[in-house]
């Protein structure tokens, strides 16, 4: 394969393993792969990555049975083994079992966890497979407390005048005020977490709706990954608020750029509480599905 250097994607086909099936071919993103004159897959030339091009998905790597295909460098001997057929039941107890948790053990997670889950979260997907998402992880609770004492003081003093962020107003701050005293221990801002998730990406133009929805979609992949390593975790768009637009300065601290989209905090850490089961929540009267309402 010829292609500019900036479109480098280093597809190497291992013929003594390839059997020519062409799942390759017809799990590309990009349609950039086809059967060359040997009649082994081969890359086509194109112009750049992603819609004019090779989408860096990597399907064609993960899909080969043979583990005939490597590219960018990446050997299919590396990548994770797929999970067992049946998960299933276990990511249902992992989505009912999860709760948003308020308080935390003042203390910091082990840092191979934390390697562990922002590992799969490159694996997160994306619009297009831009991966223009950014994560940004104070997995320190020392910093986490520097951020939280800035914040917490300038929001604490905005509400002394009545100053709030746009969803807040003198009755939700009270009964935030009120819940330091049980569920969010001392603490209605980060909930006492010792660290802070952040996905955040750069916003602008027409694919701007798409670089939100990343991020949000990105910080339920956290939340559900650190709850299977047993971690606790509150998805928090007050705090986000307040550090948007109350306490720059504390956003300053986080070291996001100010163009980038930050609409959820995750506090997460060891959760204090342990929930003895699941909740029973009932959304049938809130699911519209299809084949339910044709028998009508
Ligand atoms: C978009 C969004 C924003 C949220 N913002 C906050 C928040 O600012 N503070 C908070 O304590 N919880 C927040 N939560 C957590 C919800 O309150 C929580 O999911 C809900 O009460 C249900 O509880 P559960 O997660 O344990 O099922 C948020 C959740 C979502 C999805």
């Amino acid at each position: 394969m010829t292609v500019g250097a900036e479109t480098k994607t280093h597809f190497v086909v291992d013929k003594s393993k390839c059997v020519k099936c062409g799942k390759c071919i017809n799990t590309c993103s990009g349609m950039v792969i086809e059967f060359g004159q040997d009649g082994y897959p081969d890359m086509k030339e194109f112009e750049r990555f992603g819609w004019r091009g090779c989408w860096r998905c990597q399907h064609c790597l993960a899909v080969c049975p043979q583990g005939a295909i490597s590219i960018f460098g990446k050997k299919p001997e590396d990548s994770l083994p797929m999970p067992p057929k049946a998960m299933g039941e276990y990511m249902e107890q992992l989505v009912t079992g999860r709760r948003s948790c308020r308080r935390f053990l003042d203390k910091n997670v082990a840092p191979d966890i934390v390697t562990r889950i922002l590992s799969a979260m490159a694996a997160v997907p994306t619009g297009g497979n831009a991966q223009g998402v950014e994560y940004t992880v104070i997995d320190d609770k020392d910093r986490v407390h520097e951020i939280w004492q800035e914040a917490y003081s300038v929001m604490d003093a905005k509400a002394k005048k009545h100053i709030y962020t746009h969803s807040f107003s003198d009755f939700y701050y009270s009964k935030m005020k009120q819940s330091e005293k049980t569920v969010r221990k001392d603490d209605l801002l980060f909930c006492g977490a010792p660290h802070l998730f952040i996905a955040h990406e750069k916003c602008v133009g027409k694919w701007a709706e798409d670089s939100k929805v990343n991020c949000n979609i990105a910080t339920a992949y956290f939340e559900l990954l650190c709850n299977a390593h047993g971690l606790g975790t509150t998805i928090m768009s007050y705090s986000a608020e307040v550090l948007n637009e109350l306490a720059p300065k504390a956003r300053e601290m986080l070291n996001i750029p100010k163009e980038h989209y930050m609409g959820l905090i995750v506090g997460f850490g060891y959760p204090e509480i342990e929930y003895a089961r699941g909740v029973q929540k009932d959304r049938s009267a809130k699911t519209h599905r299809y084949s339910e309402r044709k028998g009508r």
